[in-house]
């Protein structure tokens, strides 16, 4: 199994230390623009291999797309980050142009592979992946919902006192602090609804600390965060990799699920070998539908801004 991720900054970096840490891919290219630098994160991160335990080879390149012939699966991080104050969708003059050159890129050497798509403003670029690709669907996968529910439910636990472990919830929509959905009402303690134990104005706090989740970091850190959204990619990765079948939100190009069309937006689907293997339409109430909709146009609006 090889993957590739392109942008060895702080989420690539991130993405291949967890993929590695987690000794299931023979092999992960690390690619970046910047001369040396790739070269260097995969240096130092094999020189923590006999620490940490795993036989995955990373080996980086500067820009050379040919080292990352035949992957099975290629993760696309490049771009600016956000800076603190930024929303995600004012990175999308800068990112557009590069996530269509690296996108095509990979695909030139790799044409069977899964795209995961990372750059912000995600749901937009996702979209863009896809006019730029023409690859099937399933093929097109691009991250957020996974990192957003895992904010989700460590905000969960801070509200119930409860142990992360204990919690389980799930977050739809656009990737945005606007567009993300919060699905309170299936969030379960132990299988109990954690609406037996928090109040609705506490669960209210719960999901505008998850849809400002990214926010907050970019403040406290300077620019956007990268362990949660490393972990959450690579756990998308494993997923296809060992053929897991397991459920996420991820953005995916929807023609007529959810009662919506022609965007890329998160919501529940199972991937396993071929990518997304299938999409999984949930029932929403009229609260929760209201908000994917709006969502969906906050989403259209952004990808209404690219020239394609
Ligand atoms: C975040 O929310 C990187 O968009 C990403 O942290």
């Amino acid at each position: 199994m090889k993957i590739t991720v392109v942008g060895a900054g702080a989420v690539g970096a991130s993405c291949a230390e967890y993929i590695a840490i987690k000794n299931f891919a023979s092999e992960v290219v690390l690619l970046d623009i910047k001369e040396g630098y790739a070269e260097g994160k995969a240096m130092d991160l094999m020189q923590t291999a006999s620490l940490n335990g795993f036989d995955t080879k990373i080996t980086g390149v500067t820009n050379d797309y040919s080292k990352t012939a035949n992957s099975d699966i290629c993760v696309i991080t490049s771009g600016i980050p956000r800076k603190p104050g930024m929303t995600r969708e004012e990175l999308i003059g800068i990112n557009a142009g590069i996530v269509k050159s690296v996108s095509s890129s990979l695909i030139e050497h790799s044409p069977n592979t899964i795209l995961i798509v990372v750059s912000n403003p995600m749901d937009t670029m996702t979209y863009l992946v896809h006019k730029t690709t023409n690859l099937p669907k399933s093929r097109i996968i691009g991250m957020g919902g996974a990192l957003d529910s895992a904010r989700f439910k460590y905000r969960l636990a801070e509200a119930l006192g409860a142990p992360i472990s204990d919690v389980d919830g799930m977050v739809i929509g656009g990737h945005s602090d606007k567009g993300m959905v919060p699905l309170t009402r299936h969030a379960t303690r132990n299988s109990i609804k954690v609406t037996e134990f928090l109040s609705e104005e506490r669960l209210e706090q719960v999901k505008e600390d998850t849809k400002v989740g990214g926010a907050t970091l970019t403040k406290l850190l300077g620019t956007s965060a990268w362990y949660a959204p490393g972990a959450a990619v690579s756990g998308l990765v494993q997923a296809i990799a060992c053929e897991q079948q397991k459920m996420f939100p991820c953005s995916t190009l929807l023609e007529g699920e959810y009662g919506l069309n022609d965007l890329c937006i998160g919501v529940p689907v199972i991937l396993g070998k071929n990518g997304i293997e299938r999409i999984v339409d949930i029932e929403l109430n009229d609260a929760e539908k209201a908000h994917m909709i709006q969502s969906a146009e906050g989403v259209k609006k952004t990808n209404g801004l690219l020239e394609l």
